[in-house]
């Protein structure tokens, strides 16, 4: 059975008992060489991996630690993802219920105060700063940091917590950001537009603010290292959310040269700031779209100090031509967003985020659909939900389809659409990383109605059924199937 973990180093101890960590003594370098070897492991659905040896450091490189749906599910201390799912409904539901009786009111107060156990805890030391290091020690070079495709512009941190503080509310945002490594002291910041560093840095600006803190985090539980990625709306702490998963308080402790609190037990702490307004250009990168996110403008971080545990293991992940590890992390958020999802939309019935659409190009949900025009509804009502907002493609099934089939999914869109009627067009914000479109970050959508279709949604003709055999034949085939010397 998966637990909590406290630390990288107890999660990645589970995984070697559980045969699920491969250790590389053979001397690796981080220059392509690394990639080439977790991209093939990744894609056969293979071990983490623990690189002992990269050149040029003298610190290991850990990587694919969420790369199959079973590994991600033991990270968040579950053995199958779907458990948090139910977690999450259940949360839900304690929270929506009428104050009516008693009882009813003191289980919900009890969920809250359940839920606020999780809050995050202020330590006042740990590991990740067993080592300090300011002004002239700082190095990131030092750091295994891949480079992880040839025409990528340098090295990229791929896998870091990047916090800042809301500058009016004091609110905290944890994202997954990469960044690019300049030199000794300075990277890219790979904000996008719609992300919630990028609105604490717009609202610095307009507060002119001299410098936005910025803590990069390295390391840690690896539930607190998904969080990252979940695309909670500004206000909702990703540091609460990693204690509700792990059923345990994260440990903050407050940095020691800028106002941020950080994960005690990381591995690396990056401290720095941002200065709004000011940019560099920032890529080549392979991204996980497949495609190279061509060079761009983008924040500078400035690093104040490093601090990390003594002997540090240092955290990655690439991206690249789908299938990668970011597709787990991702299912997590498509499976606990879904019961999300259905307050707002409970015709919903389920929704897949395929790895070939990365996410942002492709959306497939299925409804219950009750009346005409309802999937156009559901695709506008998607269309202004958080970051689903970026979704490119939305298709809208039946709910008797099965949205992760997807052999069903095209052979039910082709057969059930008339194109004129069904494919919607909109425009919207897009993906920084959408190459398709004529400008960057905004550009048109479509929305694919593939439901069965009534008299009032300009259809005249009966609508066929299915065919599907009668089962009184499907149990007498069963009942002789070994007669007939089929095996
Ligand atoms: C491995 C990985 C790398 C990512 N890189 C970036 C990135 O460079 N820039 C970005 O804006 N989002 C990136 N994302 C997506 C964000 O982490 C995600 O949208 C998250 O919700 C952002 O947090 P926020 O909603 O608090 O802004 C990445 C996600 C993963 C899993």
């Amino acid at each position: 059975m998966a637990t909590g973990y406290r630390d990288l180093r107890e999660y990645i101890a589970f995984l070697e008992r559980k045969g699920d960590l491969h250790r590389v003594a053979t001397p690796v370098t981080w220059d392509l060489e690394i990639t080439e070897i977790a991209d093939r492991v990744v894609k056969r659905g293979g071990p983490a991996l623990l690189f002992e040896h990269v050149a040029g450091s003298t610190m290991p490189v850990f990587i694919n630690m969420f790369g199959t749906r079973q590994r991600m599910a033991w990270a968040l201390g579950v053995e199958d993802i779907e458990e948090l799912a139910h977690r999450v409904r259940e949360l839900l539901a304690m929270m929506q219920v009428p104050p009516l009786g008693v009882r009813a009111k003191l289980s919900a107060l009890g969920e809250l105060v359940h839920l606020a156990s999780f809050r995050p805890k202020t330590v006042h030391s740990g590991p990740c700063q067993d080592l300090v290091l300011t002004g002239e020690e700082v190095d990131l070079l030092r750091i295994p940091v891949l480079k992880c495709w040839p025409l990528d512009a340098g090295r990229f941190i791929t896998l870091p917590l990047v916090i800042t503080n809301d500058p009016v509310t004091g609110e905290r945002n944890v994202g997954t950001y990469r960044m690019q490594v300049y030199d000794r002291c300075t990277a890219g910041m790979h904000w996008q537009a719609q992300k919630v560093g990028t609105h604490h840095l717009r609202l610095a600006q307009d507060r002119g603010v001299q410098r936005l803190d910025v803590a990069v985090v390295l390391g840690g539980d690896p539930a607190t290292i998904w969080t990252g990625s979940a695309p909670l709306p500004p206000g909702l702490d990703e540091i609460l959310l990693a204690g509700f998963i792990r059923q345990e308080r994260v440990e903050m402790v407050p940095c020691q040269t800028i106002q941020l609190e950080v994960p005690a037990q990381a591995e690396f702490v990056l401290e720095g700031y941002v200065v709004p307004g000011e940019t560099r250009t920032e890529g080549p990168f392979g991204d996980h779209t497949g495609y190279y996110s061509l060079a761009e403008q983008y924040p500078v971080f400035h690093v104040t100090a490093v601090t990390h545990r003594r002997n540090p293991i240092y955290p990655a992940t690439i991206v690249g031509r789908p299938l990668t590890e970011d597709y787990y992390m991702g299912k997590v958020t498509e499976r606990i967003f879904l019961p999300i999802i259905q307050l707002a939309l409970p015709e919903v019935a389920d929704i897949n985020m395929p790895a070939e659409g990365v996410f942002h190009n492709l959306v497939i949900v299925s409804i219950k659909k009750e009346y005409p025009g309802q999937a156009h509804k559901v695709m506008h009502a998607l269309w202004g939900l958080g970051l689903l907002a970026l979704a490119k493609t939305v298709i809208v099934v039946d709910h008797t389809v099965n949205v992760h089939d997807l052999s069903e999914v095209a052979w039910r869109v082709t057969g059930n659409i008339d194109p004129a009627r069904d494919v919607v067009l909109a425009s919207g914000p897009l993906d920084d990383l959408d190459h398709a479109s004529p400008t960057p970050q905004f550009g048109s959508k479509m929305g694919i109605d593939a439901t069965t279709k009534g008299p009032l949604e300009s259809r005249q003709r009966p609508w066929p059924p299915d065919i599907v055999m009668a089962p009184e034949i499907v149990a007498l085939v069963d009942r002789k199937w070994k007669e007939y010397g089929l095996t």
